[in-house]
């Protein structure tokens, strides 16, 4: 049968994997169809991430964040992009129990947002879980280092691998996941050796967030890096537009317009065909 539907070419698990060594791999969150129209130009890989629950909700941090969350936001960034990879955060709560609850939970987001792979956060300990929902069809990515979700037990969001002996775990972890068969691990908040001896020892992309470019490829959180989040950004943040502030400034100027009875215009107002007296609604200008 045929269909009138554009076809849509969308990156793979694959295809992310055959970039390591080629070609930076470029990541960006969305949680929202403009913005992930956007970044679908630019990003090969488009990440609905759980900090939606800070950068939108204004929670303190990731863990509130719930299923329904994820899955309305992921519904929306899958059918406003085209070619990235969407990825979706799995929520905290939603996988650590068991693998049989991890599949559980990755099953319903995929289905239900039709996402190409999910994202967990997790080193040793997620082994299991990572080579179960691998070995039935379920692509993930890892994510080690900082990993928000843990922050109540790390007393903390701190840089990790600072001793020798977070180093030998953090490594150790990474080998891991990615013999599990992660697509690709997240590496959030350590140093640039480290981020560098990791991405050597494992044959999967590292994508670097606060982790130097030794990594594969790198994410930021968009909010974060066009000056929308309404929070001082970490240090590892490139600011690459103030679009937090133009929209002040239109806001101010909007406000001020509507109590000088400046705003609507002429060219803003429907009128009504008065010859006729059927009040036709005519839109101006047309
Ligand atoms: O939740 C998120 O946005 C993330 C990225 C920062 C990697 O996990």
């Amino acid at each position: 049968m045929s269909s009138h539907k554009e076809e849509t070419k969308r990156k793979t698990v694959r295809d992310i994997i055959r970039q390591k060594g080629q070609e930076p791999i470029v990541c960006l969150t969305a949680y929202s169809a403009p913005i992930a129209r956007m970044a679908d130009a630019h990003a090969d890989l488009v990440l609905v991430g759980d900090s939606l629950g800070m950068v939108l909700y204004g929670l303190d941090s990731t863990v509130g964040v719930t299923m329904e969350m994820m899955i309305a936001h992921g519904r929306a960034v899958v059918k406003a992009t085209r070619t990235a990879l969407v990825t979706v955060d799995m929520p905290f709560g939603s996988y650590q129990e068991s693998p049989a609850q991890a599949f559980h939970n990755a099953a319903l987001i995929m289905k239900e947002t039709g996402a190409g792979a999910v994202k967990l956060e997790g080193g040793t300990e997620m082994a299991e879980t990572v080579s179960f929902l691998t070995s039935r069809g379920i692509p993930v990515m890892g994510h080690i280092g900082l990993q928000p979700q843990s922050v109540h037990a790390a007393g903390g969001y701190r840089v990790t691998g600072r001793d020798d002996t977070e180093r030998a775990k953090l490594e150790h972890d990474a080998r891991a996941i990615a013999e599990s068969g992660a697509f690709g691990i997240v590496l959030e908040c350590i140093d640039p050796d480290l981020a560098g001896s990791v991405t050597r020892s494992v044959a999967v992309p590292t994508i670097g967030i606060g982790a130097s470019a030794e990594c594969d490829g790198q994410i930021l959180v968009t909010e974060d890096m066009v000056g929308l989040s309404g929070h001082k950004v970490p240090k590892f943040v490139k600011q690459y537009a103030n679009v937090g502030g133009a929209i002040e400034k239109a806001m101010k100027a909007y406000a001020d317009e509507v109590r000088a009875r400046a705003f609507p215009g002429e060219e803003h107002i429907y009128k009504s065909d008065r010859k006729d007296q059927k009040m036709r609604i005519v839109k101006s200008g047309s």
